[in-house]
């Protein structure tokens, strides 16, 4: 078992909860976060729902003026590797400012490989994104499927897999010297812990159809745009892979524990989603169920880049990590929900 872990963006959605799992599996963990999408109450609740070894340090990955710093702090925390979630994942900025996702999400990536070469601890789970996918490939889409991200957004994650695969081939054969790195690519994450207490708190508008069905719900905004009815899905509505984000953590402590081991390869990619799709429609449903709120809707035009259909071919996280999901859409929604009414305004609340 892995037992001291840096988690970079322990303080967001994904991150959060990766924290309280690591924590409940034993581990130690040091969060490095600049809060730039994120709230140190997080950080805070974390310690309240897995008491033990948590250490945070506010710098940013990506500001040369911080590398110093951070290099030093995970050498003093002596970890055995990383999981690296930090970095800007919002699809429309990318588009309007792609040199400042590329220096973001690809500098401190860079930071982190440097500050874990130098302690020596050349294990990193990579948050990667089912993004990184073309849009042509048959469902369930496994991970030998084509590549061809569809924004910058997308393509940074694509860059970034890429180069940690160079990375692993470069020390591949010098003993005591060779990393070992997953890819992990997330289907669609939603939901919250079930205590309510952590959860997303999207900044602005959200993006994302879970934030805005639950922000519907609680009476923060007036009705859900669906965008398209009349793609060739069972509803005519988008269908996505919802992967409850509590699963989605397990997903990378069962990651860590198999790269410690023996039969571990250098890099390997792994899907990590449900392995079946919901349409919006379906969504909109189950949200209503678990909430016992009404979601006003409006049919609105199709968004830009979406696709029909994709769902994940989860086989590999199976047959490598033992790891599957477990939960359902209605617990995914219940949880959502949960921490959507006790925070209506997320950590501000
Ligand atoms: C989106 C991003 C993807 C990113 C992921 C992170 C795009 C094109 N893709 O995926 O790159 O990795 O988020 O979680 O932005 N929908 C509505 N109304 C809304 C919001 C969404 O009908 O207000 C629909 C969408 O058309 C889609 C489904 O709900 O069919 C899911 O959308 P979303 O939650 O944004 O996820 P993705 O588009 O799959």
């Amino acid at each position: 078992m892995t037992k001291r872990i840096i988690v970079t963006g322990g303080a967001g959605y994904i991150g959060s909860h990766v924290c309280v799992d690591l924590l409940g599996a034993g581990a130690s963990v040091l969060i490095i976060d600049n809060l730039s999408n994120a709230h140190e109450e997080a950080v805070r609740r974390i310690g309240e729902l897995a008491p033990g070894g948590i250490e945070f340090l506010r710098r940013d990955l990506a500001d040369p003026a911080h590398r110093r710093d951070i290099i030093d702090a995970v050498a003093a925390f002596r970890p055995d590797g990383a999981v690296h979630l930090a970095g800007l994942k919002a699809v429309g900025e990318s588009v309007a400012e792609p040199a400042r996702y590329y220096r973001v999400n690809i500098g401190a990536t860079l930071t982190l490989i440097d500050a874990l070469e130098a302690a020596q601890a050349r294990t990193m789970v990579f948050s990667s994104s089912a993004t990184v996918y073309g849009d042509a490939n048959p469902n369930p889409v496994g991970e030998d499927a084509a590549t061809a991200p569809a924004n910058p957004y997308g393509r940074t994650k694509y860059v970034i897999e890429e180069m940690l695969k160079d990375l692993a081939r470069s020390k591949a054969s010098e003993p005591g010297a060779a990393w070992r790195i997953a890819n992990l690519r997330y289907f669609n994450p939603v939901g919250a812990h079930p205590s309510g207490r952590i959860g997303e708190d999207p900044n602005g508008v959200p993006n994302n159809l879970f934030p805005f069905i639950a922000q519907v719900a609680v009476g923060r905004r007036d009705r859900l745009s669906i965008f398209g009815d009349d793609y060739p899905t069972r509803d005519g509505s988008g269908v996505r892979d919802y992967i409850h984000v509590c699963d989605l953590a397990r997903g990378h402590t069962a990651a860590l524990d198999y790269l410690g081991g023996a039969a571990a390869p250098h890099v390997v990619d792994i899907n990590l989603g449900a392995g079946r799709g919901y349409s919006v429609f379906e969504a909109v449903a189950a949200f209503k169920r678990a909430s016992n709120r009404d979601i006003p809707y409006m049919v609105a035009p199709r968004r830009d880049g979406d696709i029909a259909e994709i769902y994940a071919n989860a086989e590999r996280a199976q047959r490598l990590l033992g790891w599957r999901a477990e939960k359902t859409i209605d617990d995914m929604c219940a949880d959502h929900w949960r921490w959507q009414s006790a925070n209506p305004e997320g950590y501000r609340s």
